[in-house]
């Protein structure tokens, strides 16, 4: 109920400019947004690092209007590897949204779009997940993910457990195939999700257990601490375990939580997001949270006063 009144208010023309033209609507975004740039991102990066933790650069964007808009966010992309690449010895990867890339347009689009990410990746080794969209998208996405895998090894895709088509996408999902475990935070229609949070937790912990007998590698992204711990507990007692599975979280949520864990020795990597078309992407991040629309609300009020 929060999710869909914070995802309507935030379509509001009014609420959008408050948002991205006011300083408390920028102050907002600045937690969970790493910068404008791929410098500011890449600081991020590096200062994770000195943490112990591992990065995965995300430029912001998505159903891109024209391909002119697709081709520049593959050039911001093609930048972002060559500057993993640079930097050495981060531990960096990326995250692409196929409708950035033209999936709106056509998938031949898109994947033309993609290949050369792909390539790119494959000459210095970084992983390239994609993120899934909302639920027209779905197909779209695991079928290019298959072709992405086939292409390149290091290419892997998200899947959500709020959807309950996804336990039996699970099993359509490439042998060795990288996959990034969320619960899902797209706006959907109520007879295609999973409406209770306990049974979106139960889907996922059935999904990581799927996962984790067919052999993925599994990006465990998650803040709920109780999934967390149920994970943790199960691959502390695999051999060997922790090479077939991280903790992902996002920039800006639960920092304390990500420390911890990867104080404790557990393999944590940072979803860093970047970029001007930040915007739908801090919509859900408020919806996901009540609070955090308490944040904006309050911010705005004390800079208004
Ligand atoms: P849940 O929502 O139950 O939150 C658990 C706890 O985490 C909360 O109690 C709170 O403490 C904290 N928390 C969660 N969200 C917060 C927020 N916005 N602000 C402050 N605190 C918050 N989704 C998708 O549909 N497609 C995708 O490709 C991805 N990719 C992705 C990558 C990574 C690395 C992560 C961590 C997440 C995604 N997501 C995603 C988002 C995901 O689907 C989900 O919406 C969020 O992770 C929030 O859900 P949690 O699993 O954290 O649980």
């Amino acid at each position: 109920m929060w999710r869909s009144a914070i995802v309507r208010v935030a379509q509001l023309p009014w609420f959008r400019r408050l948002a991205t033209q006011t300083p408390p609507g920028r102050a907002v975004a600045s937690r969970f947004v790493a910068g404008e740039t791929l410098a500011e991102a890449m600081a991020v990066a590096r200062s994770l690092r000195d943490e112990g933790i591992a990065s995965i650069l995300d430029h912001l964007g998505e159903n891109v209007e024209t391909p002119v808009q697709a081709l520049s966010a593959r050039e911001a992309y093609l930048r972002a590897l060559d500057a993993i690449a640079d930097a050495g010895d981060l531990d960096g990867a990326i995250a692409v949204k196929l409708t950035q890339l033209g999936l709106d347009d056509a998938l031949d689009v898109c994947w033309a779009n993609l290949a050369p990410i792909l390539d790119a990746a494959a000459r210095s080794g970084a992983r390239v997940m994609i993120d899934m969209e909302s639920h027209p998208y779905v197909d779209a996405t695991l079928s290019i993910a298959v072709r992405a895998h086939e292409r390149y090894a290091g290419a892997g895709v998200a899947i959500q457990a709020y959807l309950m088509r996804t336990e039996g996408d699970a099993f359509e999902l490439p042998p060795g195939c990288r996959v990034r475990l969320v619960k899902g935070a797209y706006l959907e229609p109520p007879d295609l999700v999973h409406r209770h949070k306990a049974d979106v937790d139960v889907a996922f912990a059935r999904l990581f257990t799927t996962l984790l007998q067919r052999g993925h590698p599994i990006d465990v992204a998650t803040h709920d601490p109780g999934l967390i711990e149920g994970v943790r507990e199960r691959v502390d007692a695999l051999e060997n375990g922790w090479s077939q599975v991280e903790f992902q979280m996002l920039y800006g949520v639960r920092r304390d939580l990500q420390a911890q864990l990867a104080g404790q020795g557990y393999p944590v990597r940072v979803y860093i997001p970047y970029g001007t078309e930040w915007y739908p992407y801090l919509t859900r991040r408020l919806a996901e949270r009540p609070a955090n629309l308490w944040f904006f609300v309050s911010n705005l009020m004390r800079t208004s006063r």
